[in-house]
C-alpha cells in the first residue's frame, strides 16, 4: 500500500507519522511519500518521520519530493493537508475582518472565504494530477475549509472524502469522561464541517443507549469550559455544539477578545519555528510534546481509520466524515456537503439516516450551506460580485455595508493568490 501526503512538509506531519507507526496493523503502509514545495521543511520533517518509523520498528519506506506528479504516482490514497500562503496568509484572514467588526478566523466567516478562494483552484489542480496518475486513488481531504473544498472535489467527479478532527476529539474526550473505550462511543454528530452539534452520545453501537443527558449532568462544567461557552447554554440546548459554534453564539464577545491578543496564526508561527528547530535534532525520534498545543489532536487516528476503510476492511465501519448530503438532511440539496456519521467502505462514504433536525440547528445549517455554495462559485469563477454575494449570504455578515468592506479587504490582501484579481 502506498500513501502520499500533499503538504507533507507541514509541522503537523509527525502527528500523522506517529499514528501511522502505532496503527500499522490497521493500515499496513509499504511506502509513504511526503510531497511539499518547501524543500527545506521536507528535509527536516522527512528526517524525523523516518526516525519515528525506525524507532517504532515500522518497515515502511518514507520518501520526499517537491514534484506532485512523481509523488502521487501509484498512490492508493492521497492525503491533502496543505495551506496556500502558509501562516502569513492565515494571519491576514484572522486580522482584516476585525476591522469591519466581524470575526477573524481561518475557516469561519470572511477569513474562511479568503482561504477557500486561495485553496480551491490549487486543490483541484492536485486532484486532477492524482486522477491522471491513478483514477482509482482515494483523496482524503484535510485541507480547510473542508466543507467547501470537499464539495469542489466531489463536484469535479473526484473520489474524495473530507475529514476533520472535531468529531474524533469529542469521541475521545467523552470516552475518557465516561471511562469507556473510544470505539464504544458513537456520536450523533450532525451539521457541516466546523458547524456541528453532538445530538446524542451512544454507547456500544450507533443505536446504543444515549448517555448525553448523563454526560451533561455529570461533566457539563468540564465540557463547557473546554468549549469556552457558559454551562447554561449546553444545559438549555441539551446538546454539545462544536467549539466553532462559539463564533456564532458568542460572536461579539469573540471579536472583542480577538482585538486584544495576537492572532492564532502568530502563535502558531512561533510554535512552528520551535518545532522545526526540534525536528532538525537527529536524536529526536518521537513527536514532541509541543505538537499537542496545536489543534490537530487525533487527526492521525481519524486518517488511519478512514484510509483503512476506503482501501480495505481495517477501519471502523461507521465514521464521521464530509460527503454529499444525498437526502440525509431533506432541507438541503443532494450535492450539499454535510458532516455526519457515515458507513465507509471501499466504495466510499454513505451517510447514516439522521432524525429530523430541530429548526434551531437546521436554520443555521441551511444558511451556511447557501454561503458555501456561493463561496464555491466565487472560488471557481472569481469576480468581485461573487465574493460580495457569498459574504452577504453569510449569517455572521449579512449587511451590504459589511459585505462591501470585507470584499475590498479580501481582494486587496489576496491579490497574489487570485488569478482573476
Ligand atoms: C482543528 C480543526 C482544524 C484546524 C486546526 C487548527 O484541528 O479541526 O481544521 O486546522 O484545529 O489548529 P491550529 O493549531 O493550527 O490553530
Ligand atoms: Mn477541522
Amino acid at each position: 500500500m502506498k500513501l502520499a501526503v500533499v503538504g507533507g512538509g507541514s509541522t503537523y506531519t509527525p502527528e500523522l507519522i506517529d499514528g501511522f507507526a502505532r496503527l500499522r496493523d490497521t493500515l499496513p503502509i509499504e511506502e509513504l511519500v511526503l510531497v511539499d514545495p518547501a524543500a527545506d521543511r521536507l528535509d527536516l520533517v522527512g528526517g524525523l518521520a523516518r526516525r519515528i518509523f525506525d524507532r517504532q520498528g515500522h518497515p515502511g519506506r518514507i520518501t520526499t519530493t517537491s514534484d506532485v506528479d512523481a509523488g502521487v504516482a501509484d498512490a492508493d490514497a492521497v492525503l491533502l493537508q496543505l495551506r496556500v500562503g502558509g501562516q502569513a496568509a492565515r494571519n491576514q484572514d484572522e486580522t482584516w475582518p476585525l476591522e469591519c467588526g466581524c470575526v477573524g478566523q481561518e475557516t469561519t466567516g470572511a477569513g474562511g472565504l479568503a482561504k477557500a478562494l486561495r485553496t480551491v483552484p490549487v486543490v483541484l489542480d492536485i486532484a486532477e494530477r492524482v486522477r491522471r496518475a491513478n483514477p482509482d486513488a482515494w483523496i482524503i481531504d484535510f485541507t480547510n475549509p473542508v466543507g467547501i473544498v470537499t464539495r469542489a472535489l466531489l463536484q469535479a467527479g473526484h473520489k474524495a472524502v473530507g475529514l476533520c478532527n472535531v468529531a474524533i476529539g469529542f469521541q475521545r474526550k467523552f470516552a475518557k469522561l465516561l471511562e469507556v473505550a473510544p470505539a464504544d462511543v458513537h456520536l450523533n454528530h450532525v451539521g457541516l464541517n466546523h458547524l456541528s452539534w453532538e445530538l446524542g452520545v451512544r454507547l456500544g453501537g450507533p443505536e446504543g443507549e444515549d448517555v448525553l443527558p448523563k454526560l451533561l449532568a455529570e461533566h457539563g462544567d468540564a465540557i463547557a469550559d473546554d468549549l469556552r461557552l457558559p454551562r447554561a447554554v449546553l444545559d438549555r440546548l441539551g446538546v454539545v455544539p462544536s467549539y466553532y459554534l462559539r463564533y456564532f453564539y458568542a460572536h461579539d464577545e469573540v471579536v472583542r477578545e480577538l482585538g486584544t491578543k495576537p492572532s492564532r496564526a502568530a502563535e502558531v508561527a512561533k510554535m512552528e519555528a520551535e518545532l522545526l528547530a526540534m525536528y532538525g535534532d537527529p536524536s529526536l525520534d518521537e513527536k514532541p510534546a509541543l505538537l499537542a498545543k496545536r489543534g490537530g489532536a487525533f487527526y492521525s487516528e481519524a486518517a488511519v481509520d478512514l484510509a483503512a476503510s476506503l482501501l480495505g476492511d481495517g477501519g471502523s465501519p461507521v465514521q464521521v466524515v464530509n460527503t454529499y448530503n444525498n437526502g440525509t438532511l431533506p432541507f438541503l440539496a443532494d450535492d450539499a456537503v454535510i458532516e455526519v456519521q457515515a458507513r465507509v467502505d471501499r466504495t466510499g462514504a454513505t451517510p447514516l439516516a439522521v432524525p429530523e433536525l430541530d429548526p434551531l440547528y437546521a436554520g443555521l445549517v441551511a444558511n451556511v450551506t447557501a454561503y458555501e455554495e456561493l463561496a464555491l462559485e466565487a472560488a471557481l469563477r472569481g469576480g468581485r460580485d461573487r465574493v460580495f454575494k457569498a459574504l452577504l449570504a453569510h449569517p455572521l455578515i449579512g449587511q451590504f455595508e459589511y459585505a462591501d468592506g470585507l470584499t475590498d479587504r479580501l481582494i486587496a490582501h489576496n491579490r497574489e493568490h487570485l488569478a482573476w484579481a
